[in-house]
């Protein structure tokens, strides 16, 4: 296991910059993730992990030993593509050993028999050991993909959007597995996905990456709860965030954020942290569809809102109205909303984010509870990783 490390990393393909400038550290026994939308460098920046690619430029460590020139074969990780590839005419049980037979060490047969039955076991899928790949389904192919990666325990894994060929009942639940796997193997794993709740439910922490570049980097949480830019806040959550511009007006000691046609007051505790952060008058104010509620009367603390649309979907209702010019989306109890089309409602948003000019997140509003439902907070899982390694 493994520490990865990017510095400063960038790779050109001719006049494109599919990467610029990364820089990243994979603690030892995480669970990385890359996530970004299609064409955002995810893939290159694995395949330069892996030794597949050169970079442009920058430098990647695997602990402390510069591996930048070396081979894939030198650099001691496995990888899993979204195309898993296993060879038709071997057997499971083939296909399992054959990374053992490229191995410089030399395996016994023994040895061989029993590493494919450790791997087979793990993944369940000893009892389908010497039938052909084509007679599997595709979660079982898919393991036995994953099975070929593990049977030497290497550095670190680096999967590419292995699961997105699987329908989505078998994605969850080889996701749920592949947790289970990693808390068991605690092997450090860099995993690329533009799928958002994949990236939520397997990662210690996220990697959000746009147009080559770092956007953030922190658990699940961190990027869903305090979002660093508008462009993040907009890609995480669905769905995603609404934003409202306006500017800051002051009057008898209170705050209000006024478009043309609401004015919004400020909470407080948020007042204290705009001031203290010096943000200039114009400011966007985000606001999650989930936050907004619908309330009886209008307000100082609420929004006037059209409602264009309604969609309920048996747990809660989006609503899509209009405010200020602009569409927003309101996640709801699935309460009677049929037939308002047109309506003017009365929205209170129970958090704010709010970004300044240079868009960066100037500060966030204190909600009730704060919880994030999507995530499930894997600290816990990190914790377990490092008991286990220590032992
Ligand atoms: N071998 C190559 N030659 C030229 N351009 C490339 C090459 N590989 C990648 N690119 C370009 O680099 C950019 C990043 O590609 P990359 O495959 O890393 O994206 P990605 O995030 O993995 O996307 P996806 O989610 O669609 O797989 C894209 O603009 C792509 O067209
Ligand atoms: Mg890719």
């Amino acid at each position: 296991m493994a520490q990865v490390r990017l510095e400063g990393v960038s790779k050109s393909f001719g006049d494109i910059e599919a990467v610029s400038d990364v820089d990243l550290t994979v603690e030892d026994g995480e669970f990385f993730v890359l996530l970004g939308p299609s064409g955002c460098g995810k893939t290159t920046t694995l395949r330069m992990i892996a030794g597949l690619e050169r970079p442009s430029e920058g430098t990647i460590y695997f602990d402390d030993a510069d591996v930048t020139d070396d081979e894939p074969a030198e650099r001691d990780i496995s990888m899993v593509f979204q195309n898993y590839a296993l060879y038709p005419h071997k057997t499971v049980r083939e296909n399992l050993a054959f990374p053992l037979s490229l191995s410089r060490r030399d395996y016994s047969s023994e040895e061989i028999d029993s590493e494919t039955e450790r791997v087979a076991e793990l993944l369940e899928i000893t009892d389908q050991l010497d039938k052909h790949p084509k007679n599997l389904s595709g979660g079982q192919q898919q393991r036995v993909a994953l099975g070929r990666a593990m049977i030497r325990e290497p550095m670190a894994f680096l999967m590419d959007e292995p699961l997105s060929n699987l329908d989505a009942k078998l994605r969850i639940q080889m996701r749920s597995e592949l947790k289970r796997l990693h808390r068991k193997l605690g092997v450090t794993t860099v995993y690329v996905t533009h799928d958002q709740t994949e990236a939520m439910s397997l990662a210690d922490r996220i990697c959000v990456l746009n147009d080559g570049r770092v956007q953030q980097v922190g658990t699940p949480h961190e990027v869903f709860s305090r979002p660093r830019n508008t462009w993040i806040a907009g890609f995480i959550g669905d769905p995603p965030m609404n934003f409202l511009h306006g500017l800051l007006e002051r009057s008898d000691g209170e705050v209000f954020v006024a478009g043309d046609a609401f004015r919004y007051r400020v909470p407080p505790d948020v007042v204290e942290e705009l001031d203290a952060r010096e943000v200039a008058e114009d400011v966007t104010l985000g606001i999650r569809p989930r936050d907004l509620e619908v309330v009886e009367d209008p307000g100082q603390d609420t929004f006037p809102a059209t409602v264009l649309t309604v969609e309920p979907t048996g747990e809660r209702s989006i609503l899509t109205a209009e405010v200020d010019g602009r569409e927003i989306k309101i996640e709801t109890e699935p309460r009677e909303f049929m037939g308002m089309q047109g309506e003017t409602i009365s929205v209170h948003p129970q958090k704010t984010y709010y970004y300044d000019e240079a868009d960066q997140l100037a500060t966030v509003s204190s909600a009730e509870g704060d919880v994030v439902e999507a995530v499930e907070v894997t600290d816990k899982h990190v914790e377990e990783v490092r008991k286990d390694g220590d032992t």
